[in-house]
């Protein structure tokens, strides 16, 4: 993470091109594509996931450093146990073999890390290294990192309905104190903002059950690239993409708003 490189050109132009104020402050990727990628080269699935790895740190870097606040990266869904089960181990042992590689790096950085997702069915080993990661790094302030593992954001859903009707039927809670800001913090997610922007690698153009919640009003970018190609260059290109939308959150542009004059109304 601290390997110093040299800008490229076209690195240098598009760090020209962004708005460093108008940087999103959380972004959430859906890193897609490892397995594609490596098929294309003739290579097992698992060269993918391994180089998948080495990206998501670059990404990391770069985020920090444009002072993007946080990173939320899905890793493995609630749908990927259905996947043959030499690639779900080999993904079990990566997630290990990674944390235990970084956390000490990812702690000097003052990044803290935190999983998301339910951590059950994972094996002791990994259930152990990812709570001491989270208790280590649980005061770090520069940046947070999300790694959503075994998520799925119905389950997520359905869990927060569970837990308010719990405290409901115990009368922590009356029917009327539920509102979009109680159903908020029985999320996974709570106590952080939501993305304003989710990127998507490897062209796909669907959710995958992510952030079904959370992902209400994010600006969708979606790329061609390969998650293990993804790099620097394609991080700007995301966000300068970002910087150049209208958010309007289901009013209309502020630009227009003279137009709304009453006069402009009346029949
Ligand atoms: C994303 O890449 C990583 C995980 C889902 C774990 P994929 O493994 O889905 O790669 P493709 O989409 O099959 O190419
Ligand atoms: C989404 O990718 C999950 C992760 C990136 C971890 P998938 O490859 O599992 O999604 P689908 O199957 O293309 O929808
Ligand atoms: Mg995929």
């Amino acid at each position: 993470m601290r390997s110093q490189k040299i800008p490229t050109k076209e690195n240098l132009k598009l760090s020209n091109e962004i708005d460093k104020l108008r940087v999103p402050k959380h972004i959430a990727i859906i890193m897609d594509g490892n397995g594609r990628w490596a098929i294309r080269k003739g290579l097992p699935r698992s060269f993918g996931h391994n180089k998948g790895v080495s990206v998501l740190k670059n990404i990391i870097k770069v985020s920090k450093n444009l002072d993007c606040k946080v990173l939320t990266v899905y890793a493995f869904s609630t749908e990927n146990w259905t996947r043959p089960s030499k690639e779900v181990d080999f993904l079990i042992n990566l997630f290990e073999k990674v944390l235990k590689k970084e956390i000490s790096e990812i702690h000097q950085e003052s990044i803290k890390i935190k999983f998301i997702g339910d951590l059950s069915p994972f094996p002791k080993a990994l259930k152990s290294i990812i709570s001491s990661s989270e208790a280590l790094t649980e005061n770090n302030k520069n940046f947070i990192l999300n790694i959503c593992v075994n998520y799925g954001g119905r389950q997520e859903i359905v869990q927060a309905a569970k837990e308010i009707a719990i405290k409901s039927s115990s009368g922590e809670i009356k029917p009327s104190d539920i509102d979009e800001q109680l159903f908020n913090s029985e999320l996974l997610t709570h106590g952080i903002k939501d993305p304003e922007l989710l990127i998507r690698t490897s062209g796909e153009k669907r959710i995958s059950n992510f952030l079904l919640w959370q992902l209400a009003y994010s600006e969708i970018y979606i790329t061609d690239v390969m998650w293990p190609d993804f790099n620097e260059i394609e991080f700007l290109k995301a966000i300068i993409d970002y910087q150049s939308r209208d958010r309007r959150f289901g009013g209309i542009q502020s630009l227009q708003n003279e137009s709304c004059e009453d006069s402009n109304y009346s029949s």
